[in-house]
């Protein structure tokens, strides 16, 4: 194939791809039964990302030769095998007679309600990996009966909350600390990874679009609900070539029904992660299995499960929250304790933000130690122990008033203070969710 003058430089690796594949390509024809144009479909689809990157190459030669700039040209292109873009966004909104209508914030609870539009976003190897987000219609997905996810639970999912704050402007709480954990669990699940900011604008605008659902009044707000699923119809236990990621989202009000403190069941039998694991990820196979233990401790009059871990039963994790005790140590100093993130818990974002607010109050210490039911109780009779609270995206933060423990129950005071630490912390991140506080970590949706 001949090269033009415009196109001299041979150590430019893109271009010289396309002219190598062109060669290949048309060298192949003859020697193929299907028809051209389907080897010519085919072949297209299989190399659509270096062809896109070949072309990128061509029009920056162009734009060489002819003098323009191009100053953009790093920053809006990337590649669909590394990510999807929001610039690519397709929109289909739902038809006006279709809008469902909307709940009360009194019956919202946790979950029960979906708004009118959802995100989707598909992965195809095949095709060169991402294909362009699409935000259309709230509507049942369909898969092939043998999809990974439905068989092997190949998938990971993300929670985050949008808040109408008191100047009715829209802010989501830090974002960018789900993105980065969403990418790791992906990583473990063999699920494609992608630019974390090219979701947020994409959720952003989902958010946008669904703005009347982000309910009005503290204390209620909109749950967004990302999940990434492999979705190839086939049965081996291998990586899906194939992959769908979503969202939908609900209005939410409190996640326990009616705000008060809560009681937990702590048995050594139940383990929830344990070293080598995936507890520290947000996938889908970490939850299912706490059913029948969730059962147990509401049998026993409990509302969540304190997961311990070891011989020494330390304590990882409250149900679905991070946990935090606050005490006074042996010298008489006041101390905010949780669990370190030694690969047996979710890197809480609630978690992360109480650590970095009180680290900056400087009212008290804060560690990061293992915490064994022995400290808990040696607290307890010692009269140290003052506060043991969950925290979450979906709670914030929810104090703890008993914990029962090899058939004793160790009642602890949290509620009982004129304004415990716990109450302190949750009113300081409700006031940058609700847009009291001006905070980098809840900036406005534009
Ligand atoms: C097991 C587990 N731990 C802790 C948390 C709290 O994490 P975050 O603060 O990011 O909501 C969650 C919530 O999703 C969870 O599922």
């Amino acid at each position: 194939m001949a090269k033009t003058a415009l196109c001299s430089d041979d150590s430019f690796s893109s271009y010289s791809f396309f002219i190598e594949a062109l060669d290949l390509f048309s060298s192949s024809l003859p020697s193929i039964e299907k028809s051209p144009v389907e080897c010519a479909c085919k072949w297209v689809l299989r190399h659509q990302h270096k062809l896109k990157q070949a072309a990128r190459s061509c029009s920056l030669k162009v734009k060489e030769a002819l003098g323009l700039e191009d100053r953009h040209f790093d920053q809006v292109e990337t590649d669909s095998e590394v990510t999807f873009r929001y610039r690519d966004l397709e929109t289909q909104l739902t038809e006006p007679d279709r809008l469902r209508s909307k709940p009360e914030v009194s019956d919202l609870g946790f979950g029960k309600f979906f708004t009118d539009h959802m995100l989707k976003i598909y992965y195809h190897s095949q095709l060169g990996g991402w294909q362009r987000p699409m935000l259309v219609p709230f509507e049942n997905i369909s898969l092939h009966p043998a999809a990974k996810v439905l068989h092997y639970a190949i998938e990971l999912f993300e929670g985050l909350k949008a808040y109408r704050g008191v100047d009715e402007k829209i802010r989501i709480f830090r974002p960018e600390l789900n993105m980065r954990r969403m990418n790791k669990s992906a990583v473990t699940a063999g699920l494609p990874t992608f630019d974390g900011h090219e979701l947020i604008k994409c959720l952003n605008r989902l958010v946008q679009v669904d703005q009347e659902w982000v309910p009005h009044g503290e204390g209620s707000s909109l749950y967004l609900r990302p999940s990434l699923i492999g979705i190839d119809g086939t049965l081996g236990v291998v990586q899906s070539d194939s992959a769908l990621l979503y969202t939908i989202l609900c209005p939410v009000g409190n996640y326990f029904k009616n705000n008060s403190s809560i009681s937990l069941l702590a048995d050594p039998a139940f383990i929830r992660s344990w070293p080598g694991g995936c507890g520290d990820q947000k996938m889908g196979s970490n939850y299912g299995p706490t059913i029948r233990v969730q059962r147990i401790a509401n049998g026993k009059g409990r509302h969540q499960v304190l997961w311990l871990y070891g011989p020494d039963h330390q304590l990882t994790e409250a149900g679905t929250m991070n946990i935090f005790l606050f005490h006074i140590d042996e010298n008489g100093e006041k101390v905010l304790a949780t669990p370190p993130l030694n690969g047996l818990i979710l890197p809480g974002i609630i978690r992360q933000s109480i650590i970095e607010m009180c680290a900056e109050w400087k009212e008290f210490r804060v560690e990061e130690r293992v915490i064994t039911m022995n400290d808990v109780i040696k607290l307890k009779n010692t009269d140290r122990l003052l506060e043991v609270f969950g925290s979450g995206t979906a709670c914030i933060i929810s104090p703890v008033s008993a914990i029962e423990y090899q058939d004793a129950v160790i009642d602890i005071p949290t509620t009982e203070h004129s304004y415990p630490v716990y109450k302190k912390i949750k009113e300081n991140l409700e006031a940058i969710q609700y847009g009291h506080i001006k905070h980098p970590w809840a900036q406005p949706i534009e």
